[in-house]
């Protein structure tokens, strides 16, 4: 079946999923709410109201749209995916409710104690609870992990190494920038981190390229926490034995528990791991959506019709004839972002030489926070500004190519780490 596809999304992650969208033998049409100047190129990108969710039903039935595929976690959280159903139209994301295994920490760590899936030790403080939790830090054993129970971007997480930074940490969550949901309180879990993305239909799933993330501005993992720097896939760390091992004992249980409890996964479900050293893990995150940059890299790698898996997912038998490899090749993804991120940043600064860079064919840069001024000049207008990602016959190369590019690439607050997929190389 031929696809009429609706992306909803304005990042780095929705970029590389249109350009995979657009290069499946299955996509007839493209368009993307609301897309960035970036996206621009290989879709239509449409201006729509993302909150107004009768409207959004509305564009895609006077435009014969076959599928909505829902690239963030906001509009998830806010139910469109189930509006869109209830209208009868097939969406590749999960529903409200399933979608809490993101939006509510405490909801994921309760489906995971419940169902044996592991993950660390933790303990859920109210709204109104700022006080006990002070008194449960006080007495933790150290590192402790603070975590604001809702959704934040990535930054609402403090790995304290000491009590007076823990407390600190739930001082900002309560009284400061957040204004707590309330927190969860976990213990620290040895390892290094991989992303794992299952394509799920509700009740089975196939995972893409294993990745592994950069989540700290720094080199070296020093700093503060982000959206994420730079990703490579696939991550050496993942082997067959410690995939299989997470699929058992991780994304089966997980995915088995969400359609018993009435409320089947459909989309992307994402296990943010900490593998340890004996090959077995434990989840540090789920996210219900695909990761970024993380995507920008499977994406790369990924060989097949990814419109056609996507809908198939959507309609309740996932197809994986649709996948011809999931891992053809290496690819390297490195953040430029503003200087500043992930505090405050100048917004509006000209951007030049992505052409340039993209002339080696082995890049795509993807476009995260740009924008497009009335005279037509291309101006950073996020955090996270370009993705640029490589694709190499091994991770070598593709870190090589990436980096090559990045030098291309000039604005004046530019900011990189220079050591992303490091690790996979040691
Ligand atoms: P999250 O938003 O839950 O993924 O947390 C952001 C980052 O904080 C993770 O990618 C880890 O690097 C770190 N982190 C979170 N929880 C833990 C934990 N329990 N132990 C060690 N590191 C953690
Ligand atoms: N890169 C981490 C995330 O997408 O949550």
């Amino acid at each position: 079946m031929q696809e009429h596809i609706l992306l909803i999304g304005s990042g780095g992650r929705e970029h590389a999923l249109a350009v995979a969208l657009r290069r499946s033998a299955s996509c007839a049409n493209l368009w993307c709410a609301p897309g960035n100047p970036g996206i621009a190129a290989v879709a239509e990108c449409v201006a729509l109201d993302l909150t107004d969710h009768a409207a959004v039903v509305e564009w895609c039935r006077n435009h014969a749209v076959t599928l909505v595929v829902v690239g963030p976690e906001v509009p998830l959280r806010a139910g469109m995916a189930d509006d869109l159903r209830v209208a009868g139209i097939d969406v590749f994301g999960p529903s409200k409710a399933a979608a809490q295994i993101e939006t509510s920490k405490g909801f994921a760590k309760d489906l995971m104690a419940r169902n044996g899936i592991p993950t660390a030790p933790y303990r859920r403080f109210g709204a109104d609870e700022h006080a006990a939790a002070s008194a449960y830090v006080a007495q933790h054993a150290l590192p402790v992990v603070i975590k604001y129970d809702g959704l934040a971007a990535g930054k609402g997480v403090v790995v304290a190494m000491s009590t007076s930074e823990a407390q600190a940490a739930l001082d900002d969550m309560y009284v400061g920038a957040f204004g707590a949901d309330g927190v969860v309180v976990e213990g620290f879990l040895e390892g290094q981190e991989a992303s794992l993305f299952a394509v799920c239909d509700g009740k089975n799933y196939t995972v893409l390229a294993p990745a592994q993330d950069h989540k700290r501005v720094g080199d070296g993992d020093t700093g503060k926490n982000t959206g994420g720097m730079g990703a490579y896939a696939p991550a050496p760390l993942v082997t067959a034995d410690v995939l299989q091992w997470a699929d058992e004992h991780i994304l089966r249980p997980t995915i088995a528990a969400l359609a018993a409890d009435g409320m089947p996964f459909v989309g992307c479900l994402y296990a943010g791991l900490m593998v340890h050293a004996d090959g077995t893990s434990s989840v540090v995150e789920f996210n219900c959506r695909f990761g970024d940059p993380e995507t920008q890299a499977v994406m790369a790698v990924f060989d097949g019709d990814l419109a056609r898996l996507f809908a198939s997912a959507a309609r309740g038998v996932i197809d994986t004839d649709a996948i011809v490899s999931v891992a053809n090749g290496h690819a390297v993804n490195v953040v430029l972002a503003s200087r500043g991120y992930p505090d405050a940043f100048e917004k509006g600064v000209e951007i030049r030489g992505i052409e340039r860079a993209m002339q080696d064919t082995r890049i795509t840069v993807f476009h995260a926070g740009t924008a497009s001024t009335a005279n037509g000049q291309l101006v950073t207008a996020g955090g996270r500004v370009l993705g640029v990602t490589a694709k190499g016959v091994t991770l070598d190369e593709a870190r090589r190519a990436a980096y090559a590019a990045c030098d291309v690439i000039e604005f004046s607050t530019k900011y990189l780490r220079t050591d992303i997929a490091m690790k996979g190389l040691a």
